[in-house]
């Protein structure tokens, strides 16, 4: 899927393997449990409010921290959107029991200069397809009552939205998995993990 900057672009189809995005360099892919470093200073690269938005309240440096140190215990699944070896963009699923179940909860990041390009609508297509293959029948999505835009989003997806002291927890329900979207996303994580090797060169070369 190519994404333009500012175009009418029509919706991501999740069940379709996604080429990668383009806008410059720029891939989206599933983290490598090395990559937390770089998802870490993504969180922390987020400006005040879009921080607050994430988390829905304000949160230290060293919450942050510990927050992606955790991420490979909690066996989350983590989109990044690299561009040029930095995360700008990110998306969990997380499982809300110790195994992938019937339920479990996606939380969304986009830097500023990111934000209204599509890039987290197609986030939102990721979560939701891996989600699926996973056997997940409920998602759920929380998020202020002033987010716009991230409702905007649920709602494109047949989210229900509930209110909730403040916050807006959207609920929506996968397909079951089928051939296509397993291979869909089978498909994706090869194209991810030759990006990733490509990354990781990059890096290499850039310390040396
Ligand atoms: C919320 C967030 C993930 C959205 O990502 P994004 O890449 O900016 O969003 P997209 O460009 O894919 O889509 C935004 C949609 O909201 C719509 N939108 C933008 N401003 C809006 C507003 N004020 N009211 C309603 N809809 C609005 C856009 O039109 C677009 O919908 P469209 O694709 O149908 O036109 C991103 O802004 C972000 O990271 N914010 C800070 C963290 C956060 O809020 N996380 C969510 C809680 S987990």
């Amino acid at each position: 899927m190519i994404l333009s900057t500012k175009t009418t672009r029509p919706d991501p189809d999740p069940d379709e393997p996604q080429e990668e995005l383009t806008i410059s360099s720029a891939t989206l892919r599933k983290l490598w449990p090395t990559e937390q470093t770089l998802f870490r200073d993504h969180l922390l690269r987020l400006d005040k409010d879009s921080r607050r938005m994430r988390f829905a309240h304000g949160v230290s440096e060293t919450f942050i921290e510990d927050y992606t140190e955790r991420m490979n215990e909690m066996g989350s699944i983590v989109f990044g959107y690299f561009v040029d070896g930095e995360i700008r963009a990110a998306a969990e699923l997380r499982k809300l029991s110790d195994h992938w179940g019937e339920e479990a909860e996606a939380a969304f990041s986009v830097e500023r200069a990111y934000q209204d390009q599509g890039i987290g609508s197609a986030l939102m297509g990721r979560v939701i397809r891996a989600a699926r293959n996973r056997g997940v029948r409920l998602l759920f999505m929380s998020c202020l009552a002033e987010n716009a835009k991230m409702q905007a989003i649920a709602k494109k997806h047949e989210a229900v939205l509930r209110f909730e002291y403040g916050e807006v927890i959207g609920e929506i329900l996968p397909d079951g998995p089928d051939y296509f979207s397993l291979l869909a996303e089978a498909v994706d994580d090869r194209v991810g993990y030759m990006m990733a090797v490509l990354d990781l060169q990059a890096r290499l070369v850039k310390a040396a």
